[in-house]
This record gives structure tokens, sequence and C-alpha cells, in this order.
């Protein structure tokens, strides 16, 4: 089959709401590389949208789930509890920073945003939450709400749940300071909403989706210090954030604030589907037993890959390597916005290995450029490199390679990056 072939196929048989980045379809992968069913290789730096920070197919990994998968595979932890997931909960309670904390485990990221809410909702008697502009936290209805990006992940789908509030993330370079979103969530309480009836403030402190613009610590402090003012909790949405991504195990530790409630998913196990919330122990045990759950939950083989994945983080130091990548990524990346033969770019950023940078029309401008976007995924496909795109205004390219990538195909991805650069202008 060729992938031509299996795209014909792909678009007789499946939705067109469901799209991929690629047109390519995948034979095999193994840590940083990938083949497609024509032989071709490539680098990969999407990692399966952030979910391969120990790369494709770990060994330690592949095997912790095999030995799981020779003892059982389902019984609900609903149904017939297991140590796995004790363990595991047992470890993130002591990784997390947040002091006396539990973990519920659930299958994907928006189940866990959820019910973080619906756990910031059992536990405050409230029920409005407020998100960011841009944010992205699901495509379920309620995480729908909280995204913070119509076209495409809400148009059509709503009405959303009521008691969702948005508030403009702090860009500098778009024109909105911390101040600005400070004082937007002021004019919320007096215009809006009261206080007294927020729930939570949710915030990924690295966006994801949105395009990897960075929370400062000053302002996830002064998110920290609000919500203690008027009882709300702070939940940090980690899913894309964490598990070494951003060079400490989660995101929000740079600022050195307690969330009241973490939601992780995505490279938490690997590539096998497992998400979860950690909190405080007293919100976490609000709802009433049945209240919280679900049929996979925390699902056998995924809990045995989170523990070896987690180990793999902690042997292979990836924390250190993660800022190491990201410092060489933004390196390379500050060389090509100096290139005269190669598009205009605009602002470079990075926490750790989470490394965007923007295209834009003119040199020193700020105007996105999402058609060249567009035109450098494709150019560096053709070259060997899967590489996303993200971004309100769609001109954001954002580096999400494997954390165990070897140094040589890390240059390599960089050097094809630099080349289909060139080959746009
Ligand atoms: C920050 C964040 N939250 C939640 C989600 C939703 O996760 P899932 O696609 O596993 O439901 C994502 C997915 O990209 C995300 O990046």
């Amino acid at each position: 089959m060729t992938n031509i072939e299996l795209f014909d196929r792909r678009n007789s048989a499946v939705p067109r709401g469901v799209a991929s980045a690629t047109s390519i379809f995948v034979e095999r992968a193994e840590n940083a590389e990938v083949w497609d069913v024509e032989g071709r290789r490539y680098i990969d730096f999407a990692a399966g949208i952030a979910v391969c920070n120990t790369g494709h197919r770990h060994p330690k990994i592949m095997a912790a789930a095999a030995k799981q998968n020779e003892a059982f595979v389902h019984t609900a932890f609903q149904v017939v509890p297991y140590e796995r997931y004790i363990s595991l909960a047992e470890r993130l309670n002591k990784l997390a920073p947040i002091t006396n904390a539990k973990t519920i485990l659930m299958t994907t990221g928006a189940e866990a945003v959820e019910n973080a809410v619906k756990i910031a909702r059992h536990y405050t008697k409230r029920s409005a939450v407020i998100s960011f502009v841009g944010a992205f936290h699901g495509r379920s209805l309620l995480t729908m709400g909280l995204t913070g990006k119509v076209t495409p992940y809400k148009a059509g789908f709503g009405p959303f749940p009521a008691g969702i509030y948005h508030v403009p993330f702090p860009i500098e370079h778009h024109e909105v300071s911390e101040g600005d979103s400070l004082a937007a969530l002021e004019k919320l309480f007096k215009a809006d909403v009261e206080p007294e009836q927020v729930a939570a403030i949710i915030i990924e402190p690295v966006q994801g989706e949105g395009g990897f613009y960075i929370a400062s610590k000053k302002f996830l402090q002064a998110l920290r210090t609000l919500c203690d003012q008027h009882g709300i909790l702070l939940i940090c949405d980690e899913v894309q954030s964490g598990f070494a991504r951003t060079g400490k195990l989660f995101a929000c530790e740079y600022a050195g604030i307690e969330p009241d409630l973490m939601t992780i998913a995505k490279s938490l196990a690997g590539g096998f589907p497992l998400s979860g919330v950690i909190g405080k122990a007293e919100i976490m045990d609000s709802p009433e037993p049945g209240g919280l759950g679900g049929t996979y939950g925390g699902s056998p083989i995924g809990c045995a890959a989170a523990h070896a994945v987690l180990d793999v983080i902690e042997e292979e130091d990836l924390c250190a390597r993660s800022t190491r990548i990201g410092a060489r990524m933004i390196e390379r990346i500050q060389q090509m916005k100096k290139r005269s033969d190669s598009p205009a770019l605009g602002d470079v950023r990075g926490l750790g290995a989470m490394v965007a940078f923007e295209l834009v029309k003119e040199r020193g401008g700020n105007t996105p450029d999402p058609e060249r976007t567009k035109a450098l995924t494709a150019k560096a496909l053709e070259h060997g490199l899967i590489l996303l795109s993200c971004g309100i205004y769609g001109n954001t390219i954002r580096m999400l390679a494997p954390l165990t990538i070897p140094d040589a195909q890390l240059e390599e991805g960089l050097d094809i990056l630099e080349k289909s650069l060139c080959e746009i202008v």
C-alpha cells in the first residue's frame, strides 16, 4: 500500500473532522525515527504531539507493558483494583509539587481536565471556571468550552456548559501584558461573575496548542495569590508541558507555586493512553465514592508503562537533557533567523525542549504568516522531518522532539529545518 492509496481509503472511511498533520502513513517507529509505508525515514519533531518524550518504543517501557500484558490486561480498577495503580499514585503524589497529594487515573487529557473541574466544583460548591484565550484543554463538551480557540475546535459544536469565562493570556509581543491579563480578571469579577462563584482558574503553565507561550513565574504567582484571596482553586494543566518536556518534571515547578490540582496525560505513559489528576488530598477526597472513575481509567498496561517512563526520566536524566536540547534548538533557530536568504522569523521562545518560533510577514515585524508556516511543515516533511505548527494565528512552529533523541539526529532534524526554511522564501 502506498501513502496515496491509504490517503484515498482514509478519505472514504474516516470523517474529515479528524485531520492529520501529515499525509504519510506510519509503518514503524523507533525512538526519534519514523518510517512510512513506502520505507521512507523521518526524524520526528512531533513525538505524537508531546506523548513520546521518552521516544518511540523505549525498550524499558515496552518490556514493562509486555510483562503486564502477560499478567492481566483489564479488570477495571472500580471492580478488582491492582497494586500498580496504587504505587503509581504514590509515586506521582511524591513527585508533584503538591503537599499531601492524592491521584486519580483516567485515560485521556480531556478526561483529566473534566475530572479536575468536577472535583473543584464539588469541593468549592461553586460552578464558574476561568480559562485563558488560546488555551487548549480538550475536545469534550466541557473542555471545548474551556478551550480558547474557536476554529477548528469549537465552531459549530456549541452551546457549551454555562459558567465558563475566558481572559487574555499574557503575550507581550502580541500586546497583552501580565498586567492586562490580571486587570481582565479583576474586570471579569466586576462585570460578569463574582469571585465567590468561581470554583477554579485553569491554566497551562506553557500553552501548548495555543502557541507555546510561557506563563512567567511572576504571573503564576500572581494567579496563586488571587486564587488564595478568593478561595478559588488553581488548576495547572500539565498535559502537554509535563514529564520533563520543559526541563523540569512539571512546568509549574519553575514558578515555585503549589497548584491545588494538576492534570497530566500524554508523556505520562510513553504512548499508552493514561491520564490523571493530582491534587491536594482534602480536595481530591471531596466527591462521594462512585462520583469519579471510568471503565478504562488507570489501565494496568498504562500504569506499568508509566512506572517505566518515570524510571527512564530519572535514569537518563531527561530533565537535564531537555534543557540541553532546548538550548541547542534555540541557538540554531536564532542562527536561522539571521540568514538573509530565509523567510522572516519572529519570536523564538522555549522552556526546556518545549521550543517554538513564529513566521512573520516582514523582518522585525509581528504580522503572522500562516501560509509560509504551512509551506514550511510541508517542505520539512518532503525532506524527512515531521514538524508541527500551532498557535492562535497558525504561524508558530513547535518543536517536540523526543528527549531521548541522539545528538546526531537532533542536528539532522535542525539541518532539514534550515534547508526547508531557505526553500520556501
Ligand atoms: C494542555 C492540554 N490539555 C488537554 C489536552 C487534551 O488531551 P487529549 O487529547 O488526550 O484529550 C491537550 C491535548 O493536546 C493539551 O495539550
